[in-house]
This record gives C-alpha cells, structure tokens and sequence, in this order.
C-alpha cells in the first residue's frame, strides 16, 4: 500500500469506498487559486470544488472555453501542479507530494503546447524510457510501436524534432507519452493544431487506446468531437464542474452517431468528497 493511502474515514460514503478499486483517478473538491503580479497580488481562481470520479479503462471528455480551468485540472491530476484545497486520489490512494513520482510513472499529460527536445524524433521518445531505466532493445520497440500508433512512420524517427509541422509535433508528442505505456493518458486540447485527416486518425487511435484498457482523458472546446469520441463527458465553465449535456445534433445527415449514454457504473458528482 502506497504512504498515505486512502483508509476508510477520508471517504463519507462506503460507496466510494466499495468502488475504489474500479476507479483509477479521482477529484475531491479541487479548489485552484493561482496569486499573481505585484502586490497587491491577483487572485485568480481557475478551479471551484471540482469533483469527478473516473473509472479504468473510459474515454473520458472535459469540455469547456477558453479560461474554464481545463489545463489546471489535467495539470492537477496529473500531479504537476498543486490544489490549493480538495485533494487527487489514485486507485483509491490519496496523492500527496511524497507519491507524486509515483503517480508520474503511471499518468501522462500532453500539454497544450507541447515542447520537444532540439534533437531526433528517436531521442524525443527515448529520453524518459531511458530516465526509467528500460534496456536499449525495448527502448527501440517502444519507439518504433509508438510511431507506428501515431501514424509516423519509422524513416522519421531520425528526423529533427526542430522541422516538424505543429500537426507532427502534436503526433510526436502523444507517442512520446504512449512510449511510457501510461494507465491513465491526459491530453490536454490534441486537436488544436491537427487537420480533419489528423483528427480522424487521432480519434481512432483514442478509441484503440481506450479498447486496450487505457483511461484516457481529454480536453476540448469543441461539444461535437466531445460527445463522438468520449463515453462520458463533463462541462468546466469558469472553473465550476457541470454534469454532462445532452450530446449536440449531428450537422448533417452523414455524421457519425454520437457516443452511446455512460454507462452506470460512471461516477460523476458536483459535490466534494473530501473537506
Ligand atoms: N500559472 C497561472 N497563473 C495565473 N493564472 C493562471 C495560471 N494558470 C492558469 N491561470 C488562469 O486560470 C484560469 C484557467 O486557466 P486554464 O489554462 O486552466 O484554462 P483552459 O480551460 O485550459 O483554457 P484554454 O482553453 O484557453 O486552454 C484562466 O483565467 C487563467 O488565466
Ligand atoms: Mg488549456
């Protein structure tokens, strides 16, 4: 058992107790206030007693505009950034600074924007297998399945990091984390910078991930893509959590049926767990 393991009087309800072990990450009224600029300081809140419980192995879509809080709560749970109250639990254990490190070796975030060493497509993944100690032959299958996955092929694992298209560094960047065979994966907006080809590729890569067992979480402003690709999706808006809406009508008559209703087992709950 992990230090600081989640015994049963931090949870109220038995319930949350019973399903811990389904569950693979969890948000206990995450409260984010972020102080800036000179004195007097600006106190910015981004996240408000934000709850939500996610199961193993869902796609999961967290939709909201632009300053709703969608990076704060993916840089949260994803242990790079700390609440200013509520609390993370993973695999029903509570997250505290000292299992942080822990928590990274399992959850992977791909960042907004994301950033990639000034050297090969190759180094760029291999750099944090080689940081987990994994020997050289596996190191070089991991890349090669990892560019395969994105649709890269292997010639351009010797390319220069520095002359890939934004669409290719998003690309580099999700097979950089899935080189690390996360449980739980967090994107944070992975189609902002792709084109519609992109996109498709990317949602059927999703799908396959999630099919594989893998929790995978995702950011996005764009209600439709939400709703086709996540089972269960979740409205941030101005920081407060709302529970999912009704998915939007298909635009034309061609588009894809939108993701079938969560199923029971989902929790999704507006009220902290934790106080
Ligand atoms: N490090 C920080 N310092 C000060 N304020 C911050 C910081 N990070 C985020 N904020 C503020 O918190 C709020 C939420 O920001 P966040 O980046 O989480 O939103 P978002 O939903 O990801 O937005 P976008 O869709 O534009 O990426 C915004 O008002 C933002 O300005
Ligand atoms: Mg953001």
């Amino acid at each position: 058992m992990l230090p600081g393991a989640v015994s049963g009087w931090h949870l109220p309800f038995s319930i949350w107790y019973d399903e811990a072990a389904m569950l693979t990450i969890e948000a206990h009224g995450l409260t984010k206030t972020f102080r800036s600029g000179a004195f007097p300081r600006r106190a910015t809140t981004a996240l408000r007693e934000v709850s939500l419980a996610i199961p193993k192995g869902v796609i999961f879509g967290l939709l909201g505009p632009n300053g709703a809080g969608k990076t704060t709560l993916l840089r949260i749970l994803a242990g790079l950034e700390q609440p200013s109250a509520g609390a993370v639990t993973y695999r029903g254990h509570l997250v505290t600074p000292e299992v942080i490190p822990r928590l990274r070796q399992e959850v992977s975030l791909v960042h907004q924007s994301p950033l990639l060493f000034d050297t090969t497509v190759f180094e760029n993944l291999s750099f944090g297998l080689r940081i987990r100690k994994i020997a050289k032959a596996e190191r070089e299958q991991r890349v090669t399945e990892a560019l395969a996955m994105v649709g890269l092929s292997q010639l351009e694992k010797d390319r220069r990091a520095r002359g890939l298209s934004g669409g290719e560094v998003q690309r580099v960047a999700i097979a950089r984390a899935l080189a690390l065979e996360p449980a739980i994966l967090l994107l944070d907006e992975p189609f902002a910078n792709v084109d519609q080809a992109t996109v498709k590729a990317l949602e059927d890569l999703f799908r396959k991930i999630g099919a594989g067992g893998r929790t995978l979480i995702f950011s996005t402003h764009n209600p439709s893509l939400a709703h086709r690709l996540a089972r269960e999706v979740v409205v941030l808006r101005e920081g407060r959590l709302s529970p999912s809406p009704a998915p939007p009508a298909p635009a034309t008559a061609s588009a894809p049926p939108a993701a079938p209703p969560a199923a029971a087992g989902i929790l999704v709950c507006t009220r902290p767990l934790v106080r």
